[in-house]
């Protein structure tokens, strides 16, 4: 694997994919200026470097939730990552697990908990969207807590898909309708027909035998549709911090009046999202949103970073706005499509030794010495 960049991995992934697949991934809401903006807005920031300081012992470990762990990433929960990658999610979590930073296993994977836990060599968070059937989320939690998971990350950026234009352009639809040239394009990438479409059946393995009437994607795609609750709302939070007993962090938040809000709540985390420019088109990017989270929650709790991430120096402006950590999204997905866990290794190295020369380079070897000082708008 010799890509220098997480830039050249999105163009491996670009290659090895059918376009309607890779356009899945890469794609947001209607526009995708907020997309777009996730990145950018990381450009605008400039680092004030600060010199003859002693470099030679750095240090990019991270506390959360009572591990630590070698860098401030997180592999974001993404779903359907086993389109990718035969069983995308297992390759996910043993890379993660040897890079040592958590990996967060989405409702929406097509391996189940079960299978992942067994897989990984440390504890897994677990991101749930809230269903209508509290019945169902409550086994989820329960599941997740009989697999070991660690920290329980509830989406609330959700409630209904956003418009992602291009996987309608594709055909890439529930139910999928793809025209005899998307067909085509399938059948023309050879490595990946091999490797993920004869591989073992895909579809949503966390619920299987959950309600839904059978086991293939499409219909489980249906149950879940009709299973997003409009009416959760702050009044619920209460519930999933008692059924779950552990930490809970909340993605999808933009506003500091909602950071204020989940403090108040008991929150133990929240994440600053607009799950990656897939949901609403023209809002804030996540670097924008950040600041005014942090200075919201005072440090109280930790905030994470998710949204534009490609460079060891987007996660370090982060850090220096006062984030803990970043999770990362399409990153390790790029890594994935291009040579499953040796390519989600790849990413998450890429973005290691990024972090700690952009450190070396600004004189700053500890996080403790990254603050708004580094940093200049
Ligand atoms: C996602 N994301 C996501 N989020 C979530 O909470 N549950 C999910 O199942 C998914 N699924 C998903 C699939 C794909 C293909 C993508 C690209 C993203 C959002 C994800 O967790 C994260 O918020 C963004 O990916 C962060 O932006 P970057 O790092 O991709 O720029």
């Amino acid at each position: 694997m010799d890509a220098i960049n997480i830039e050249e991995l999105r163009i491996l992934a670009r290659k090895r994919l059918p376009r309607a697949i890779f356009e899945f991934i890469d794609g947001g809401a209607q526009d995708e200026g907020t997309l777009r903006a996730n990145q950018s807005d990381f450009g605008r920031i400039r680092f004030m470097t600060r010199t003859l300081s002693d470099i030679s012992k750095r240090d990019q470990s991270v506390e959360l939730f009572g591990r630590r762990y070698l860098s401030p990433l997180v592999l974001a929960p993404t779903g359907l990552a086993g389109l990718l990658w035969r069983r995308g999610e297992l390759a996910a979590t043993r890379a993660a697990h040897k890079l040592n930073v958590p990996y967060c296993l989405s409702t929406m994977a097509t391996c189940s908990i079960e299978e992942i836990a067994k897989a990984g060599s440390e504890p897994n968070w677990f991101q749930l969207y809230v269903l209508r059937d509290r019945g169902l989320t409550k086994a989820f939690i329960e599941r997740a807590r009989a697999a070991g998971c660690s920290a329980l990350v509830l989406t609330v950026d959700t409630k209904m898909q956003g418009p992602r234009e291009r996987d309608m352009r594709n055909g890439f639809t529930v139910p999928p309708r793809f025209s005899p040239a998307t067909l085509l394009d399938f059948a023309l990438h050879f490595r990946w027909l091999l490797n993920v479409a004869l591989g073992p059946k895909i579809t949503f393995r966390n619920f299987l035998g959950t309600g839904a009437e059978s086991s293939d994607a499409v219909t489980i795609t249906q149950f879940i549709a009709g299973q997003y609750d409009l009416t959760v709302a702050w009044r619920d939070v209460d519930w999933f911090k008692s059924e779950w007993g552990g930490p809970v962090l909340l993605k999808g938040i933009l506003s500091p009046e909602d950071a204020k809000l989940a403090l108040a709540q008991g929150i133990d985390g929240v994440i600053v999202s607009n799950h990656g420019g897939r949901q609403l088109d023209g809002a804030l990017s996540a670097i924008a949103a950040l600041p005014a989270v942090v200075d919201a929650v005072q440090g109280r709790i930790p905030v994470v970073l998710d949204g534009g991430v490609r460079r060891g120096s987007d996660v370090v402006k982060a850090l220096a706005f006062g984030a803990r950590a970043c999770m990362v999204g399409r990153a390790w997905l790029y890594g994935l499509a291009s040579g499953g866990q040796d390519g989600v290794e790849r990413a998450l190295t890429i973005l290691r030794d990024e972090i700690d020369l952009a450190m070396a380079l600004l004189g700053r070897p500890t996080i403790a010495e990254l603050d708004r000082s580094t940093l200049v708008l």
